[in-house]
């Protein structure tokens, strides 16, 4: 006997299958352009379904746009080149991809060269977008390692380029390695470097942003990945120990001024969970008409399949001149209002 199904199932089913076949005809790309949450830890596609290359990054917003800049790490590049991934968003969970900015080493330092952790500040006298990067590599172009220390310049009249290199150089004289970036509430721009033999530094940009011109502030810690923010009246600065592409436990510190007085560094979240296997890169402030709300941007390092590192991106909890990060589980945040939700 054939059974027949019955008339409310039939309706249901005859609603549900083109709905179901254009899902999955539209495949993994459709799916993910319908989260509306992050995930962190999990691979995190843009538009094309690929998944975002913009490792120890950072975050311009433009108007209604945020733009995210990081390492471009995939695999089968040119490797004479290094890569700058460039993708835009509305939401921060939907990141359309823009451009894979490509730069030829610009010094001569050789094969090994390395080009790390950029950041886009936009000048709004000079009207450019003006790129950081950590310039390295090895003092012989035969050998590897990151002697150089210094930070490399490119401008372009657009967010996703082409971008112009314009010239390297140690920030007031000293060793950079791992940048960071910081705007301020007055639109004062600051660049945060790692300097190996004294600690992590705050130093302001000149007014065309071209070159470092004045130090703000040296913290007396061996800290890189380094973040800031201004929240609520008070600094946040944030980063982690040199511990390589290995997990630490992450630190911050407050203080009123950016010139400090700088409190006593603190752990971000419980020390055994290393900053839940990431590093910082980056503190995102969103503020909307109800919160204001501080994301925490870090890298899960993956380094020996660099392509496959994931990103760690959670709101932090903050009040009282303290910075916590919770547990990595999904999220959401309303850019319009600014607040965020936990899903679990
Ligand atoms: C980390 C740094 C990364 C990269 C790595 C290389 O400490 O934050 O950006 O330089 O070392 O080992």
């Amino acid at each position: 006997m054939r059974l027949r199904p019955v008339p409310a199932l039939r309706a249901a089913t005859s609603l549900l299958a083109p709905l179901l076949a254009a899902l999955l005809l539209a495949g993994p790309v459709a799916l993910a352009q319908q989260q509306s949450s992050i995930h962190p830890g999990e691979v995190w596609n843009d538009n094309r379904g690929l998944p975002i290359q913009a490792h120890g990054g950072g975050i311009l917003q433009r108007g209604k746009l945020y733009y995210w800049f990081g390492e471009d790490r995939s695999q089968g590049l040119d490797p004479a080149l290094r890569y700058v991934g460039c993708y835009s968003s509305r939401d921060l969970v939907h990141w359309r991809f823009r451009r894979r900015i490509a730069f030829a080493d610009p010094e001569g330092i050789g094969p090994n060269w390395i080009l790390e952790r950029p950041k886009v500040f936009y000048n709004n006298r000079t009207r450019k977008y003006v790129m950081y990067m950590h310039l390295d590599g090895p003092l012989h172009p035969s050998e590897h390692g990151y002697r150089l220390a210094k930070v490399g310049v490119a401008v372009s009249n657009r967010p996703d380029g082409p971008y112009h290199f314009v010239r390297s150089f140690r920030p007031l004289g000293h060793e950079s390695r791992d940048i960071g970036q910081f705007v301020d509430d007055d639109g004062s721009a600051y660049l945060i470097f790692e300097d190996r033999p004294y600690g992590f530094r705050i130093a302001q940009l000149s007014a065309d942003y071209l070159s470092v011109e004045r130090e703000v502030a040296l913290l007396p810690m061996h800290l890189e990945g380094g973040a800031l923010v201004h929240w609520h009246g008070l600094y946040y600065v944030l980063g982690s120990h040199l511990s390589g592409w290995d997990p630490n436990p992450n630190l911050y510190a407050t203080a009123e001024h950016l010139e400090g007085p700088w409190s006593e560094f603190r752990d971000l979240a419980p020390p055994a969970e290393r900053t839940y296997g990431s590093q910082s890169t980056f503190l995102l402030k969103v503020t909307g008409s109800r919160a204001s709300s501080v994301v925490f941007l870090g890298d899960i390092w993956k380094p020996k399949a660099l392509w496959d590192s994931r990103y760690l991106w959670m709101p932090l909890q903050l009040g009282d001149g303290r910075m916590a990060l919770p547990s990595p589980q999904p999220w959401s945040i309303n850019i319009k209002t600014g607040e965020t939700s936990l899903q679990r």
